[in-house]
């Protein structure tokens, strides 16, 4: 059985999926890609069916990223029950997810993209929505960092 992980930020549409993009290629690059599976959720649920931001594909695209998700909301106990990292962009996504752990089971599967990067400069993953081009670039330098921090952590947590 694989390692489950989500990213999960409000709409699914620029930095969940994103994150997804960033983690996947560092898993492939680790030759791990049958035990880490990777997948990413929103806590709104407003853009339910849709592709990415075609601005996250562009940005990511000039990384070398491939951004695939279709957006979904994040849904509560079942996702708790199937993911073993549930990784948030920012503190109200934090909010969000924590608020459906009625019974505050699954608080040792919620993390913080931005406490796996190695800088602790950055308290989130800024919402890059309503802002210009720089807005994405910081994302992915936020996410690539942080990305490699998790994939370390989840390594020495499973003995990869
Ligand atoms: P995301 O960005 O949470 O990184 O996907 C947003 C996407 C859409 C909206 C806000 C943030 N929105 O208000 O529609």
């Amino acid at each position: 059985m694989s390692i489950e992980v989500v990213f999960v930020c409000l709409g699914n549409i620029c930095r969940s999926p994103s994150a997804e993009a960033v983690m996947v290629s560092l898993v492939e690059q680790a030759g791990l890609s049958d035990k880490i599976h990777c997948d990413s959720a929103g806590t709104s649920g407003h853009h339910d069916g849709e592709t990415a931001d075609p601005r996250s594909i562009a940005h990511g695209k000039k990384r070398n990223y491939d951004l695939t998700s279709i957006s979904r909301k994040f849904l509560g106990k079942k996702d708790f029950e199937r993911f073993d990292y549930i990784v948030v962009m920012d503190d109200q996504n934090l909010k969000d997810v924590l608020q459906q752990d009625v019974d505050k089971s699954y608080r040792g599967k919620v993390f913080r993209m931005v406490d796996f990067s190695s800088s602790k400069k950055h308290n989130k993953v800024p919402d890059p929505y309503y802002t210009g081009a720089d807005g994405f670039e910081v994302v992915l330098d936020i996410l690539e960092d942080a990305c490699r921090g998790l994939l370390s952590q989840i390594r020495k947590e499973h003995g990869l």
